[in-house]
């Protein structure tokens, strides 16, 4: 497959879970630890190699946009208080110039009108998709895994990130249907975005993370409203998937759904206790409330 160079970051939701601290301010921007949930999952990205960031924002988000650019007022004080270490750390997570895209969403229709937004930006190669209320804690993420794997597929396969749910939970995500190993990676047979337990193909469920061809875009173009009255992405690939190989990857690596207010929350303990500075402390800390 064609080296992926580009990741689209779908970062235009309403974040209504976590109201009132989303009213003003957008869910990408809650800190896990010391790190916006975006900054994280771009962080993901660079490290798979990833060259461009495209977010697709919305109205309100445009403090996302201001994360990923200079701060002159804060590097000149951070300077004349000799603060060196928070510099060097500014300047390092600073996208080269001309390397993060924004486009809007400008109605809320869903992830894959969302996506199909990009296509300007994506052009005619295969990209990645983050969803950022999805972190993998792995020394080398979930989306390098999968861009291993990917290589050693045919030039136009499509790769989504799949682990175990239990079957009261297979109702929130996308499900695949597992056919033939194909070396780490497995043919997806079926895919059903939400479907009921008792419907699901299996308990294996897509991750928020997908490395999709081009061909997606006239799919997405035409795709009507699937489950939740939105523009599914789940309906449009598999729509692509009969003419496309579709493959699934179960990553290594510990994940955590910060859409929901126990994954976030959990996210945040397991991302701090990794934290040489932080950890022995915060686990004294644990310890003493779980005995109060
Ligand atoms: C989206 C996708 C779904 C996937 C999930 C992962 O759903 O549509 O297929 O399993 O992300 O978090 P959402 O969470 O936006 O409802």
């Amino acid at each position: 497959m064609s080296r992926i160079r580009k990741a689209v970051f779908p970062v235009a939701g309403l974040g209504t879970r976590f109201l009132p601290a989303t009213k003003a301010m957008p869910k990408e921007m809650l800190p896990v630890v010391d790190r916006p949930l975006i900054q994280h999952v771009v962080d993901e990205a660079r490290q798979a190699g990833i060259e461009h960031l495209i977010f697709v924002t919305g109205r309100q988000k445009s403090v996302i946009e201001d994360h990923f650019d200079r701060q002159f007022e804060l590097e000149v004080t951070l300077k004349e208080r000799g603060k060196k270490a928070d510099l060097t750390l500014l300047s390092e997570e600073l996208p080269d110039a001309g390397t993060a895209s924004f486009t809007r969403q400008q109605s809320p229709l869903g992830l894959g009108h969302a996506v199909w937004c990009a296509r300007e930006l994506v052009g005619n190669e295969p990209f990645a998709v983050l969803l950022p209320d999805v972190l993998v804690q792995h020394p080398r993420g979930c989306l390098a895994q999968m861009i291993d794997a990917a290589e050693k597929l045919e030039d136009k396969a499509n790769i989504v990130a799949v682990e175990e749910v239990p079957a009261d939970r297979v109702h929130m995500y996308g499900v695949v249907g597992v056919g033939p190993s194909k070396g780490k990676a497995f043919t997806i047979t079926q895919m059903v975005e939400k479907p009921k337990a008792s419907e699901a193909p299996s308990n294996l469920s897509i991750t928020g993370r997908y490395i999709l061809q081009p061909e997606i875009f006239g799919v997405l173009s035409k795709q009507a409203a699937g489950a939740g009255g939105e523009i599914q992405l789940t309906d449009a690939m598999v729509q692509l998937a009969r003419t496309q190989p579709f493959y699934g990857l179960k990553f290594e690596g510990r994940s955590f759904d910060c859409g929901s207010k126990i994954g976030f929350l959990t996210a945040n303990i397991a991302y701090a206790l990794e934290r040489k500075d932080i950890a022995p402390v915060l686990r004294a800390e644990l310890t003493q409330l779980l005995k109060e």
